[in-house]
């Protein structure tokens, strides 16, 4: 039926009308009479906001509609426009970042908030976001790592799918379901010096087997769209590698980034040749770019006006265009759009489920499950909802960076800050006092880059001594001090890089002056990407990471610090000590010099620094409860495999503390010998569970040879017989292993 259907209106449509489909551009709402004119006269094939968010008024499907109706009801042919904005943690109900949400080691929590996000989009008239970023992020030092998943392909697949599954729904057509975009193909997340935009250069099997399955597993769950990243990897753009496109996103929409055709020109970039339109390099590269197989150009214009002249010459195929034009067209098919270009348009349904009461229950839970416990000393947490209590920090009286980066339609007046938090917490029980103590960054540099958009980062014009004097008095007064310090929303998520990924200066210097007052300090960090907190994991007794927890984090974070939740979260990326670590994911391979401990003193028997361990602070998997939990060996129900398996693996864990916990038992495989150097231990199952005090519960995780292969140089998918180690444990520095052989047959 959509074949007949689009058969038929692709007959109709000219040359000008096919091209128009994949012209993608940003507009303001209400949109501009330039645009309304381009849109009538059937020559934008979508419409994308996210640039402009302040006048970009997409939370109601009033000004959306317009738009629509002249598209429908004013262009020749009347094809519906796809209505697309960057979701990326929620639409007004703003939800933890990615990589908080990743925390929970939930794909049901991924996929309930992805549902409401979509749901809400929805029902502003959105049928198209720009989520989910499925990009392995190794690099702290890249601010984008906020928006992913974590370093780890294998969680990282599992979480791709689940957006896909929410975002999507059961069928795109539903009028609560809009089409998924995965991005950035391929390897954004690997710039080199964590510096955004850069390129990455790595072997064909990393690619493969680190920073191309989670794109895999979401075109495998349907995503309906992928988009292309900026950098160059091994050389080639994505947005020209014709290679990549067709293995990976067959049957998927694919749209360039903002800008990213044209930006091709900067990276020196030719045809297949190597040769140039010196005039019209725009030319070239938009050829380019069709011929690889990007079927939609963000805002490069090139697709638009370039396209004819290239036919003309022969240099792209009638074929090309309208492969392009019909997977624009299916898309809007599949979202239902030609049968009801309104159906999203539902004032009704808009003011039911916008920040619908349900959302915010799952944004509050999801929210403190996100956070990770990273220290607790002396059973410090949960505290006493009695005494004195100060809460101190150029954070914790903040409603706007609690959402995060990437949260445009999230209203600071909507969202509870981690003051408001804990003093809903302890009501009359306890007296609750604030100072500011710190502005967030003082550097004029980094505070002008910040604020490049518009204010965002604000500044208290007292001196740091001032402040700082003012919080101390207050903190002597206290019975404990609850230090929220970290970055501000724009410090992580897109050109966002950091080269000292720290508290900032003067918050260390807030932090070390609260702790000389002798009342004990609990650090709950709000940031988008590991920090190093070498200090404060040395000194404070307790720390927290709350990440940016969206429009609920103010009510998680006080759950957590007076018991009413019990901390689950675990980290997906490690963290390391210092910046000079970085890249360091738990899975690298070891070298020829493994040493036989971190610190090692033999100088040439490992990979170690002068000046510092090589292992993180805090490894992947990571996470304290405020109970204990108590491993069994690890068993298997076979030494010898044979086949296809399957193998199952089964350890006890007992909660071993007084209180409730939630444990993420987690399982590593390690391949010890084999054709290539593999990596040190891989993430290949892990079991979220809950255990009352004294209960013991055994789990266990199937492996099966799927789980053993990886790419050789040749690319070929294999596995090899031999030894395997099968770790399980709280994190992936803490393992029990068994020993199988797995055979062929
Ligand atoms: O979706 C984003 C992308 O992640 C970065 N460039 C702009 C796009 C649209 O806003």
């Amino acid at each position: 039926q959509m074949d007949a259907f689009l058969d038929a209106l692709m007959a109709e449509m000219t040359l000008p009308e096919k091209l128009g489909q994949l012209n993608l551009i940003t507009t303001n709402i209400p949109v501009e009479e330039d645009k309304l004119a381009e849109i009538r006269a059937g020559r934008v094939g979508g419409m994308l906001g996210g640039l402009f968010p302040c006048t970009f008024g997409v939370n109601g499907p009033e000004g959306l509609r317009a738009v629509q109706a002249a598209a429908v009801q004013e262009s020749r042919l009347g094809i519906p426009l796809l209505l697309a904005y960057d979701v990326i943690h929620g639409h007004q109900t703003v939800f933890p970042i990615p990589l908080a949400l990743s925390c929970t080691w939930d794909t049901g929590h991924v996929e309930t908030t992805a549902r409401a996000a979509a749901r809400e989009a929805s029902a502003s008239g959105l049928n198209w976001v720009f989520s989910p970023m499925v990009d392995i992020g190794r690099d702290p030092r890249w601010g984008r790592i906020a928006e992913g998943s974590g370093e780890d392909p294998y969680l990282g697949s599992q979480i791709a799918a689940a957006m896909i599954r929410g975002l999507q729904g059961t069928a795109l057509s539903n009028s609560d379901s809009v089409m998924a975009c995965v991005k950035h193909f391929v390897a954004y997340g690997a710039p080199e010096g964590g510096r955004d935009y850069n390129n990455a250069d790595m072997s064909p099997a990393r690619l493969w087997d680190v920073y191309l399955p989670p794109f895999q597993a979401a075109v495998a769950a349907g995503a309906g769209s992928a988009m292309m990243a900026f950098s160059a990897v091994n050389g080639v753009p994505s947005h020209a590698d014709q290679d990549l496109l067709d293995k990976i996103l067959p049957g998927v929409l694919k749209v360039s980034d903002f800008d990213g055709i044209p930006e091709m020109i900067a990276h020196g970039l030719g045809d297949e040749a190597g040769q140039i339109d010196a005039a019209d390099p725009l030319q070239t590269l938009s050829e380019r770019a069709l011929r690889a197989g990007v079927q939609m150009d963000m805002m490069g214009k090139g697709f638009i006006t370039r396209l004819e002249a290239a036919l003309t010459a022969g240099r792209v195929t009638q074929a090309q265009i309208d492969a392009a034009c019909r997977a624009v067209l299916e898309a809007k098919y599949k979202l239902g759009l030609f049968a009801d270009p309104f159906a999203r348009f539902d004032a009704d349904r808009a003011a039911r489920v916008i920040l619908a009461p349900e959302h915010r229950r799952a944004a509050r839970a999801v929210a403190a499950e996100s956070c990770v416990l990273l220290k607790n000393d002396g059973d410090l947490l949960p505290l006493a909802k009695t005494g004195t209590i100060a809460v101190i920090g150029p954070l914790a009286d903040d409603t706007r960076n609690v959402l995060g980066p990437w949260a445009f339609q999230g209203d600071p007046a909507t969202a509870v800050s981690v003051l408001a938090g804990v003093q809903a917490a302890v009501g009359a029980g306890a007296t609750v006092l604030h100072a500011r103590g710190a502005n967030i960054t003082e550097d004029r540099r980094m505070l002008d880059l910040l604020n490049f958009a518009g204010p965002k980062v604000d500044l208290d014009p007292r001196s740091p001594q001032e402040m700082i004097a003012e919080a101390v008095e207050i903190a002597r007064r206290s019975d404990v001090v609850i230090a929220v310090v970290g970055e501000a929303a724009e410090m992580s998520g897109e050109s966002a890089s950091r080269m000292d990924i720290g508290i900032p200066d003067g918050q260390r210097d807030l932090l070390k002056a609260l702790h000389r007052t002798g009342t004990p300090v609990v650090l709950v960090t709000l940031n988008g990407r590991p920090l190093t907190l070498p200090w404060e994991a040395e000194t404070l007794p307790a720390i927290l990471v709350s990440w940016f927890g969206g429009c609920e984090a103010g009510n998680a974070v006080a759950d957590l610090l007076f018991g009413d939740r019990v901390p689950s979260g675990r980290l997906t990326t490690s963290w390391p000590r210092h910046v000079g670590q970085v890249p360091l994911p738990y899975d690298r391979a070891t070298t020829g010099r493994p040493g036989s401990a971190d610190n090692d003193p033999g100088k040439y028997s490992t990979r170690c620094y002068l000046d510092g361990p090589s292992e993180p602070l805090f490894p992947f998997g990571f996470g304290l409860s405020t109970t204990r939990f108590s491993y069994g060996a690890v068993t298997v129900d076979r030494e010898v495999v044979h086949g296809a398996g399957p193998l199952t693996v089964t350890v006890s864990v007992t909660n071993t503390g007084t209180r409730v916990g939630v444990e993420t038992v987690q399982l590593y495989l390690t391949d010890p010998v084999a054709s290539v150097v593999r990596p040190g231990k891989q993430l290949r199952g892990f079991r979220k569970i809950r255990l009352e005090p004294g209960q013991t519960e055994a789990v266990s995780f199937t492996l099966t040879t799927a789980d053993l292969e990886f790419h050789d140089p040749a690319l070929n998918r294999v596995w090899e017989p031999g030894r395997f180690l099968i770790g399980v444990g709280p994190h992936s520095s803490d393992l029990k292993t068994v020993s199988v052989t797995w055979l062929k047959d």
